[in-house]
C-alpha cells in the first residue's frame, strides 16, 4: 500500500467509533465462580458481573491511575529487568497519547446500574486494553494496523476469559475500520502472555520482528513482535 493510503486508513479509523455498533450483550462479562474457595480471594467471589466500556483519549484521571497501577502491578518487576527498564512517568505519557483509545473491565459490582451516566470512573478496573491505529512501522509503513500497546487484567481475574474477550473487541475493532493487522509486543521472558497469544489467541512472529534479523547486528533482543493478519490470503 501507499503512503498516502495508509494514512488515509489510520486518519479514518482515528475519527470512526465501532464499538457504539457492538451488541451490549457482548460487552457484558459473567466472571466465573471460584471453583475452589482456596483459589480464589474474597474480591473475585464477590465480583459476578462486569462489562466492557470504549473510551478514547483523555482517560478520566481515576481510571488512569488504576491502569497504570495496574501495569505497575503486572509488569513492574519484568520491566525492571528487561533492557527497557520500568519508567512509569514514560508509561502516563504513553496512556494520554492523543490517538489512545481503551477498553476497560469494569466491575459492574459498585451498583452501576444506580450511578448516573458519565460516572464510570468511579468504577473499578479490572483489566484493560490500551490499542491505537497506525502505520505497522514508523520506518517503512506497508499497511495500516491496530497495535496493542497493553492489555492487563488483574492478577485475581486472570484465566477467567477476560483476556480473551478484549482481544476479541480489539479484533472486531480493527476489522470493522479496515486495518490488515493486528500487532503487539511481547517480552519473551513473558512466557504465560507469549503462550496465550500464539497458542490461544494465534499470533504469530511478524516480519518486522527482531528475532528475524538477530545475529545481523548481532544484537539480542529480549521482545517480539506478534501479529494477527486480518485480511483473507490472496
Ligand atoms: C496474558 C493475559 C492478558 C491473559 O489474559 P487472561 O484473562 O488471563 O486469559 P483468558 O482467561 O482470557 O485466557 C483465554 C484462553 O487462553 C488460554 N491461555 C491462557 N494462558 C495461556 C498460556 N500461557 N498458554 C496457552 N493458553 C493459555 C486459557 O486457558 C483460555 O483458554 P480457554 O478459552 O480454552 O479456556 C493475562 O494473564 C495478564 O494480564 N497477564 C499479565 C499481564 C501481561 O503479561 N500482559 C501481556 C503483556 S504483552
Amino acid at each position: 500500500m501507499k503512503l498516502k493510503q495508509i494514512k488515509q486508513a489510520t486518519d479514518a479509523a482515528k475519527h470512526q467509533n465501532h464499538f457504539v455498533s457492538l451488541p451490549p450483550a457482548f460487552l457484558k462479562l459473567d466472571i466465573p465462580a471460584a471453583p475452589s474457595p482456596s483459589e480464589l480471594d474474597e474480591d473475585r467471589k464477590q465480583i459476578t458481573s462486569a462489562r466492557i466500556q470504549h473510551f478514547a483519549s483523555p482517560l478520566h484521571p481515576n481510571l488512569l491511575d488504576q491502569c497504570l497501577q495496574l501495569f505497575e502491578e503486572n509488569m513492574g518487576n519484568m520491566y525492571q529487568s528487561s533492557s527497557w527498564g520500568l519508567d512509569l512517568e514514560e508509561k502516563r505519557k504513553e496512556l494520554t497519547h492523543d490517538d489512545a483509545r481503551f477498553l476497560l473491565v469494569l466491575s459492574d459490582n459498585d451498583d452501576a446500574d444506580d450511578l448516573p451516566t458519565g460516572t464510570e470512573s468511579s468504577s473499578q478496573v479490572l483489566g484493560f486494553a490500551h490499542f491505537r491505529y497506525e502505520e505497522d512501522d514508523e520506518d517503512d509503513p506497508k499497511v495500516p494496523v491496530s497495535y496493542l500497546y497493553e492489555l492487563q487484567i488483574q492478577s485475581t481475574h486472570q484465566k477467567a476469559g477476560l483476556g480473551k474477550h478484549l482481544m476479541n473487541v480489539v479484533e472486531l475493532l480493527a476489522l470493522k475500520s479496515h486495518m490488515h493487522k493486528v500487532m503487539l509486543t511481547v517480552f519473551k521472558i513473558n512466557t504465560k502472555a507469549m503462550g496465550f497469544y500464539l497458542n490461544k489467541m494465534k499470533y504469530e512472529i511478524d516480519e518486522c520482528s527482531p528475532s528475524n534479523f538477530e545475529g545481523e547486528e548481532n544484537e539480542n533482543f529480549d521482545y517480539e513482535i506478534l501479529s494477527k493478519s486480518l485480511v483473507g490470503a490472496k
